[in-house]
């Protein structure tokens, strides 16, 4: 199994390309089973996720073909992919490949909305928390789906096909808003969702479903308000930068005292990151072409952070902040409130040196002046590349095992490093 070392203490420079963003990816791709024409998408990463959602998607019949890039283009732009659904195949998402990856869940909505039925394997455990599915649920009956829980499969139908319906969510949920889209869309009469996540993601999801010819107002707000229609064409579409792998690479260019300019960045998703790390010291600011993250040599401040539902800061980046906070000059208090399970990270963090204690959903960081390095583990993708920003400040060797985690959701995460003069290598087999 490959692992990942990193010999710290060196000083990131230079300019890091921002992929596609995975979260928009994977719903995109799954846009594509709502219409028989060709969904384009451009800058997708090159991610295990995808590759696995690939897999997944064409077992329901869809053809996917995948170009790379052209001559000339640079390394940032991802992948070119045309997926068609002309005919839907299977309805049934099995468990061998939903258990592997939770958005797959996702294809509940499209299936319903196009085909009448879906029987999708409810989705299993999950390292950061319970993640249950009973909002996704709940929108589909409002949608006038009939749902039953078989054997571990959610078999749900609308044999008449689904209706407009008033859906309010109790609580923010991103998968959730987007089945309750992806299902209205082709719903007959006028859907209101209202709670509606507002991730940039959802906003990317929705522009895209317009341009096959969905009808969406409120998009980029909590309140979407959808009129049905009874087909959607073909479009193309580029995938929006990843907000959270910006935000990592801004931290690791924090961490390490660095100077990186991360190219194709969009300051408008991580607003609230940016702030937090402004007031831990570092310096952000969005430029032509991306976001330039700076840190000359004073102290890392102390930070205290809640995590929230976008705009507010990001789950998907708590881990990564935490690392940071290993090193400032006092004690910061960083409270996850969507998963309440996403702590796993402490104890490997520990390994290195940290001192963290946690106070139920809240963990309390006393920075120290040095991290050492050690092997260590993760078990899942944020709590993994928490560590390799650790490692690039700690002194002496980090290795990281589990790199499959990493390979979800960072595409070339040690060129991109090293690039920038991160002593990273990935150690094969
Ligand atoms: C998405 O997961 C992301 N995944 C996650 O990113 C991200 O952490 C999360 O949103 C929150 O931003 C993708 O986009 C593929 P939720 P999702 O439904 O949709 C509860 C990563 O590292 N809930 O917004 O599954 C749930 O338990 C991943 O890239 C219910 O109670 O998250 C959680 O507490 C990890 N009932 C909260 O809502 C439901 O039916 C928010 O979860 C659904 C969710």
């Amino acid at each position: 199994m490959d692992r990942i070392r990193i010999r710290g203490g060196n000083r990131l420079t230079g300019a890091i390309p921002v992929s596609g963003a995975k979260n928009a990816a994977l719903p995109l791709m799954i846009v594509s089973l709502l219409s028989p024409s060709t969904l384009t998408l451009s800058n997708v990463p090159r991610l295990a996720d995808v590759r696995l959602l690939q897999r997944i998607l064409q077992n329901h019949g869809i053809d996917i073909m995948v170009a790379g890039k052209r001559p000339g283009q640079t390394g940032m732009a991802g992948d070119v992919m045309h997926l068609t659904a002309r005919q839907i195949a299977a309805t049934t998402a099995p468990y061998e490949l939903v258990s592997r990856m939770r958005a797959s869940f996702w294809v509940l909505g499209p299936l319903l909305a196009r085909c009448g039925e879906a029987r999708v394997s409810l989705p299993g455990g999950c390292a950061i928390g319970t993640r249950p599915v009973d909002m996704h649920l709940m929108a589909m009956e409002k949608l006038g789906a009939e749902i039953e829980i078989e054997n571990g499969y959610v078999v749900a139908r609308a044999r008449k096909g689904l209706r407009g319906a008033h859906i309010r969510f109790d609580k923010v949920s991103v998968g959730a808003t987007h089945a309750a889209l992806m299902a209205a869309v082709l719903a007959a009469g006028d859907t209101l969702i209202e709670n509606a996540a507002a991730e940039p993601e959802i906003g990317d999801v929705a522009e895209c479903l317009v341009k096959m010819g969905a009808r969406i107002e409120g998009i980029h707000s909590p309140v979407l308000r959808v009129s049905g229609v009874t087909s959607l064409g073909g479009a193309s579409h580029s995938v929006i930068p990843d907000r959270i792998e910006t935000g990592t690479y801004a931290m690791c260019a924090g961490m390490t005292g660095g100077d990186v300019l991360l190219q194709n960045a969009n300051a408008a998703h991580i607003g609230a990151v940016i702030d937090v790390m402004r007031q831990a010291g570092i310096d952000v600011e969005a430029v032509t072409g991306g976001i330039r993250v700076r840190r000359d040599g004073g102290p890392l401040q102390p930070v205290r952070v809640e995590t929230a539902p976008f705009p507010a800061f990001p789950t998907d980046c708590q881990a990564q902040l935490m690392a940071l906070m290993t090193m400032a000059s006092g004690a910061s208090f960083i409270r996850e409130t969507i998963f309440e399970n996403r702590f796993m990270h402490v104890q490997e963090l520990a390994r290195l040196g940290a001192d963290i204690h946690l106070h139920g959903d809240t963990a309390e960081i006393r920075g120290v002046r040095k991290l050492t390095g050690a092997p260590v583990m993760a078990t899942d993708l944020r709590a993994s590349v928490s560590l390799v920003i650790a490692g690039l400040a700690a002194a002496g060797e980090t290795t990281i095992n589990r790199v499959y985690h990493l390979d979800r959701g960072f595409e070339t995460l040690e060129e991109k490093l090293s690039a920038c003069g991160a002593d990273v290598t990935r150690l094969t087999g």
